[in-house]
């Protein structure tokens, strides 16, 4: 839940206020976003230098009212700053706009517009636009234009350079005011692409161990890359079971218990690939973090049965399934009601929601879909409180495959649950999805409350978010991401730590879209700590507006197999010092995966002691966006790191 700077004081006296009353998401209020926007404003307020508040050569006190809608609180914001009125309260460069816009292969370019905010100045001058690469300061783009900026005007200006970007750059944008000679200048990162082309060999990604359990049906697709036509073979498939030699989807239904080692072929005009898949058929499911895509960072409410079959065809087409992608998750605003006989019934945004599992499904992917254990879901619509057997039982003709059970309005039933009453409402919903005759994913979604780590697994849990929802901002992705550490232990196959969804590409809770918030080195660091620490991995963007750059962070099957590892350990956090922190998993076959954050805003070289990681001897080491060997390392070593960027390594 975001919080609400309402007001501002300076000195004593109140100056500004925005004036907007606090939405309450739970109410379904569709003004939501409305608000949302205008508490994320800037807010500047200018006295004239004689305004007798002003306390020259004395402390003077800014004091922000913030009102707080329950969750995390506070205010995630810019420091506040003081200063003399200049160039740059008349001139702003708008940057959100706009996103990154590649055309083509070729070419990325990017729109911004500088304004000028003064109703009584104008300014000519030049714009100066340089992007210069962080590794070695050369220039690879240096180019200016002639502004004439009227009052309250604004002029558009773009700049080009070449998609296939693999290196770190940075454009320095500065505008000089012929006049009086001042300058202001901001800095834009442009995204960089790390992933590796998709080789034209096969290659077998994602999951390298399924769970399913007995009688269950079965649906699996070996996710395989290379030139098509690719040609799937299974040997020591267990009866029962039967592979699409086509697409590599196994279905079927196992009826006794075991374990099943089956001998992966795919085959293509460039090659071969071999690999193993583990079949365990016994009590567990989601033996790796489930991987796939839902509609509430996106769509919110606005979610329909149009959009996500959208999606799942993008999921398909863009090759994202290629790589392990697979569950097509329907977030909150679904719902209709429940008849007369307690069916639950979809709105009419959802005609027929058994058709649009079959089809889902029919794709070799997973459907899922949410729920409340209150009256009313988070966006006020039907919940499942009382008919919980009756939605589960809904849920399964339709062919649901994950079930995101939320908290919202069941604090209305238990207004100050203890331990014991959070546990009430997911336990009951466990008995029905438990025998609901076919494996259902049940991720718990109340924010964490009474260290939901440590009792998850007791209700049949296969993941519970450990925090409030997520926003595509570093204030709230870094705080997210860095406080995972306490509930590490609790991770293992089947039982996952959810620090919510990804805001990488276009995002928004619906009907409206942006470009996520988040800098290119901020989402590199979102995919590598969100692999590191098993994560549930749930896109939050529209599929049908990928970029390149997004696809590059969603592809990259060597990070992503450190989120799939079998052995299913959460990193941990090795080292916190001033400005960085590393973070290690233990991966299966013994070496280990690191990860190294920069929090601070400048680059920072990251000091590694192979001691602190209770490794010894020599060890090589890989970097797993680029997918190149580092060669050997011993006692110590040394890595840069970009700010708010994050390096991913692997040491065996
Ligand atoms: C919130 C939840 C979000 C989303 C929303 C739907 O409680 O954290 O992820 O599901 O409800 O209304």
């Amino acid at each position: 839940m975001a919080p609400c700077p309402q007001a501002s004081f300076f000195t004593a006296e109140k100056n500004g206020e925005n004036g907007i009353t606090v939405y309450q998401k739970s109410t379904g209020n569709p003004e939501f976003n409305k608000a949302r926007d205008i508490w994320f404003k800037d807010r500047r307020y200018i006295l004239p230098a004689g305004d007798a508040r002003i306390h020259w050569d004395k402390e003077n006190v800014i004091a922000v009212r913030v009102f707080d809608q329950s969750g995390a609180g506070g205010m995630y914001a810019k420091p506040f700053e003081i200063s003399m009125v200049d160039l740059k309260y008349h001139i702003i460069f708008d940057f959100s706009n706009s996103a990154f816009i590649y055309s083509g292969d070729s070419i990325v370019s990017r729109k911004f517009t500088v304004r000028n905010v003064s109703g009584k100045e104008l300014f000519k001058g030049k714009l100066e636009i340089r992007v210069r690469l962080c590794s070695d300061g050369l220039t690879i783009l240096r180019e200016s234009h002639d502004l004439d900026l009227q009052k309250a005007a604004q002029e558009e200006v773009s700049f080009s350079l070449p998609s296939d970007l693999s290196k770190p750059a940075i454009a320095e944008i500065t505008f000089t005011d012929n006049a009086s000679g001042q300058k202001i200048s901001a800095s834009l990162e442009i995204p960089y692409i790390l992933t590796p082309k998709v080789p034209e060999e096969p290659r077998i990604n994602g999951a390298k161990v399924f769970g399913v359990r007995p009688w269950s049906p079965f649906l699996f697709k070996v996710a395989a890359t290379g030139v098509a036509p690719l040609k799937y073979t299974a040997t020591g498939l267990p009866d029962g079971l039967k592979m699409d030699e086509t697409n590599g989807v196994i279905t079927g239904t196992l009826r006794k218990k075991g374990e099943y080692l089956v001998n992966l072929k795919v085959e293509n005009s460039a090659g071969v690939s071999d690999g193993t898949l583990k079949i365990i058929c016994g009590d567990r499911i989601s033996l790796t973090p489930p991987m796939g895509w839902n509609s509430w960072n996106c769509w919110g409410l606005s979610v329909s049965d149009k959009k996500v079959r959208q999606t799942a065809d993008a999921m398909k087409s863009t090759g994202l399934i290629d790589h392990g992608w697979t569950y097509i998750n329907i977030d909150d605003g679904w719902e209709y009601t429940h008849d007369k006989e307690g069916m639950i019934l979809t709105n009419s945004k959802f005609p027929n929601m058994k058709a649009l599992c079959d089809y889902v499904h029919s794709l070799g992917l997973k459907i899922g879909i949410y729920s409340s254990p209150g009256p009313k879901t988070c966006g006020g619509y039907e919940g499942s409180y009382t008919f919980e057997e009756k939605d589960a039982k809904a849920y399964a003709s339709w062919g649901i495959d994950y079930l995101k059970y939320d908290w919202c309005s069941y604090g209305n039933i238990a207004p100050k649950p203890t331990i014991e009453q959070m546990k009430t409402p997911y336990r009951e919903m466990k008995r029905f999805i438990r025998n609901a005759g076919r494996d259902i994913h049940y991720s718990l979604c109340q924010y964490g409350m009474g260290n939901v780590w440590k009792w998850g697994a007791e209700v049949d849990g296969n993941s519970w978010r450990t925090t409030g929802d997520i926003e595509d901002t570093w204030e709230s992705l870094s705080s997210i991401g860095f406080s995972q550490d306490v509930c590490s232990p609790f991770a293992e196959p089947g039982r996952w730590n959810d620090p919510d969804m990804l805001v990488v590409g276009m995002v928004g809770w619906g009907p409206e879209l942006h470009y996520t918030n988040l800098t290119p080195n901020e989402q590199y660091l979102h995919i590598t700590l969100w692999s590191m620490l098993a994560a549930p991995l749930l896109i939050g963007c529209d599929l049908s507006q990928l970029d390149p750059f997004t696809m590059n962070l969603l592809t990259n099957d060597e990070v992503l197999a450190v989120n799939q590892d079998p052995l299913g350990r959460q990193a941990t956090r090795v080292k916190m010092a001033t400005g960085y922190e590393i973070w290690m998993k233990p991966l299966e076959d013994g070496s280990i995966a690191l990860g190294l954050f920069n929090k601070t805003l400048d680059p920072v070289y990251v000091p590694v002691d192979l001691k602190d990681l209770g490794l010894s001897g020599k060890h090589s080491m890989r970097d797993l966006w680029t997918q190149q060997d580092l060669g050997k390392v011993r006692d110590h070593f040394e890595m840069k790191v970009l700010p708010h960027g994050a390096r991913m390594v692997s040491l065996r």
